[in-house]
């Protein structure tokens, strides 16, 4: 009889999704798996929202955005009787395996049902944050990164024209990478990272420097930084217990503070969730078809409890206990790389 396989995807939605469902499902053929698309990440699990999911339903969906399976940040672990739910429902649905794409938060939930309960689960990294420690990338960072680089320029032109400074606040909760590299390839005159409280003094002479030089000065700023002396106040939760940092106005208040320092007019800009929709990169279209299509392979393994991730040039098994451990930040050397070209 032919193995019945779920898929699901949870936790923010990002560009490279529906590529990882096309892969695993369509390497899946090759084994004869059948496959079950969990609905909305792990909310469909608990509640027995499922539909087939067939070679003929994702082979055109290579290029699009979002997540054709719907995702949600519903954590059963966090709901009464709701893992017993899960479990419940996996036995209902006859299935054989289960694969998870998600960020820290949904593959947590992955290693933690395969560990307390032996669900056979199979991961696959997701997030646009790009903070996953056990990959070198994950799918969805490119293709945000190149909307935020893109973005920047604009404001450049916008800026140069009004003489005025703008700062362009970007996703990136825990790590700053995309703020990072948007600064880095998009030739920005300072970063502000979730990894280390604002230099206001250094960011707003570099400001002034750079204002002198081209009529313009960019700064490019994370969602989560922390900005000296100011009170972090309390903040709405997501049900993973994040903060909903949208709500934070990080751009503008850097804005209020560059202006009032250096008496040079300034606007912020906030591109937020347009980040996360769009056709995926080539880059995030082949990353996505690669994992997915591994983990497809990993499931005929055998090998639960494991996460596709991308080292070097291949995509290889990992543990997800491990992956899921710990956050991959900035580390100083990026940082010290990206200072090199505020001058
Ligand atoms: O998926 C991660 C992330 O993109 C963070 O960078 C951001 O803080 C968060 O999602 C926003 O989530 P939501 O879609 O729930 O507003």
């Amino acid at each position: 009889m032919a193995k019945k396989i779920g898929i699901l995807t949870g936790g923010g939605d990002c560009p490279g999704l529906n590529p990882a469902i096309r892969g695993a499902v369509m390497r899946g053929a090759d084994f004869g798996f059948e496959f079950l698309g969990i609905q909305e990440g792990w909310r469909g699990l608990v509640e027995g929202n499922a539909e087939p999911l067939k070679v003929s339903d994702v082979f055109e969906i290579v290029g699009k955005g979002g997540t054709v399976l719907g995702t949600s940040r519903t954590n059963p672990f966090k709901k009464d009787g709701a893992v017993q739910k899960c479990l419940d429902t996996f036995k209902k649905l006859k299935l054989d395996a289960l694969i998870a794409c998600g960020g820290e938060d949904t593959l947590g939930v992955a290693s933690k049902l395969f560990k307390e309960h032996k669900v056979p689960v199979v991961g696959v990294p997701k997030t646009m944050d790009n903070d996953l420690s056990a990959t070198d990338y994950t799918f969805g960072f490119d293709t945000a990164t190149t909307i935020a680089v893109d973005a920047l320029e604009r404001l450049r032109d916008t800026g140069r024209s009004h003489r005025r400074v703008m700062v362009l606040e970007v996703m990136g909760r825990h790590a700053g990478w995309v703020a990072l590299f948007t600064a880095i390839a998009g030739a920005a005159d300072w970063v502000c990272l979730p990894e280390e409280p604002v230099d206001v003094k250094a960011m707003c002479e570099n400001v002034k420097k750079a204002h002198a030089k081209r009529k313009t000065a960019l700064v490019v700023t994370s969602e989560a930084v922390t900005i000296p002396g100011e009170a972090v106040g309390k903040e709405a939760l997501d049900d993973f217990g994040h903060m909903l940092l949208r709500k934070r106005g990080v751009g503008d208040r850097i804005a209020g503070i560059i202006e009032s320092e250096t008496k040079l007019e300034t606007r912020a800009a906030v591109i937020g969730h347009i980040q996360r929709g769009g056709a995926p990169t080539l880059f995030d279209r082949i990353l996505g078809t690669r994992v997915g299509a591994k983990a497809a392979e990993l499931v005929q393994e055998g090998k639960f409890g494991q996460m596709v991730a991308l080292r070097g040039n291949d995509a290889v098994g990992v543990s997800l206990e491990e992956a899921t451990a710990k956050l991959k930040i900035v580390t100083p050397e990026w940082l010290k790389l990206a200072k090199t070209f505020f001058k």
